[in-house]
């Protein structure tokens, strides 16, 4: 239960964990050989941790997935959303009572934009986030569930606790939320062993919404986006889970370095209750202006100008006062 309460209470230290990235940045950008070396005998990131991959480029030769055929308009399913919300304090999980509406919202815009793809995240545990992505989709958007779920041999950091019973709740709760059996893929799998052709071999069309709540180690966390980043439709939004979070410095690492260094152009946009989402340069000023009308992205009297960038990309960044933590956790 310990990493239990670190999750929650690292929601509470936003300003400290602000101060901790510009010092992180200064050493990181003044010290480079220095790091360098430690990420290079870092442990973990499975399959990838032999392979820095800052310079180099990753999945080599991988194509952008099909896109669904473009329509606009569509509308989120208010009962099945309704239902969500009033059942998601009973999932097992880690997640902001805000979550669910800024999704909601994000999907209204992407579906008026004429935005449609598949919902996905890596590190599903009993499924609380991700029942609140399922929820936002269209009929024949198609959801996607990865976990490692009974092979918790190859949870190196122990993110999410090392229950095996994860596909076991994952599916109670799928079936209580009134999703048919066969409506989810659920996929047991190393995030970090797959590559964007995984995607399209198993007909998933590009991503609309797509969550990395996986291995919270710093490779991992940089794998993870790296493949999300790639595997997105261009107007698709990627959400990490656990930045700012101060038990989980290795997601900061990992999205620190990403948005510095990435070839995919993914950017942030939103920070709200320890979750960060990113879109793709070219969205970037939509989704940031659309949030900036929804959220008081300005209320941290804390915070000052400056941290409302990382990598110098302006984003939002909500008070961590206005979030509720509820149900089971
Ligand atoms: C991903 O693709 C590789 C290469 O085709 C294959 O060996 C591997 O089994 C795939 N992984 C999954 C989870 O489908």
């Amino acid at each position: 239960m310990a990493a239990v309460r670190s999750r929650r209470g690292g929601s509470r230290l936003l300003p400290a964990a602000l101060a901790a990235v510009a010092v992180f940045l200064v050493m990181r950008f003044t010290s480079s050989t220095q790091c360098q070396l430690e990420h290079a005998t870092a442990v973990g990131g499975g399959s990838r941790s032999s392979a820095w991959p800052l310079g180099s480029s990753w999945f080599p030769g991988s194509q952008p997935l099909p896109s669904m055929t473009q329509r606009c308009g569509d509308k989120v399913d208010e009962e099945r959303f309704k239902a969500y919300t009033a059942y998601h304090p009973s999932i097992h999980g880690w997640m902001a009572d805000q979550h669910p509406g800024v999704l909601k919202a994000l999907t209204e815009l992407q579906h008026e934009k004429c935005i449609v793809g598949s919902v996905g995240e890596i590190g599903t545990h009993h499924g609380r986030f991700f029942f609140a992505l399922a929820a936002t989709a269209a009929p024949d958007e198609k959801l996607l569930a990865i976990d490692l779920y009974e092979d918790q041999g190859k949870n190196i950091d122990a993110s999410g606790g090392t229950d095996t019973s994860k596909r076991t709740e994952f599916k109670k709760h799928a079936h209580a939320l009134g999703w048919p059996e066969g409506a989810i893929t659920i996929l047991s799998a190393d995030s970090t062993t797959l590559t964007p052709a995984n995607y399209t071999t198993h007909g998933f069309p590009a991503f609309r919404l797509f969550s990395v709540d996986g291995g919270h180690a710093y490779e991992t966390t940089l794998s993870d986006m790296e493949l999300a980043a790639r595997i997105m439709h261009k107007g698709g939004i990627v959400i990490v889970d656990d930045f700012v979070n101060n038990a989980w410095l290795g997601v900061l690492d990992g999205v620190v370095t990403f948005t510095r260094t990435t070839k995919t152009g993914y950017v942030p946009f939103l920070w709200t209750c320890t979750k960060i989402y990113f879109c793709h340069r070219s969205h970037h000023e939509m989704y940031l202006d659309f949030v900036r009308t929804k959220y008081d992205c300005t209320s941290s009297s804390s915070l000052r100008p400056p941290s409302y960038s990382i990598g110098g990309v302006q984003l939002c960044v909500v008070d961590p006062k206005q979030c509720t933590w509820s149900g089971l956790q």
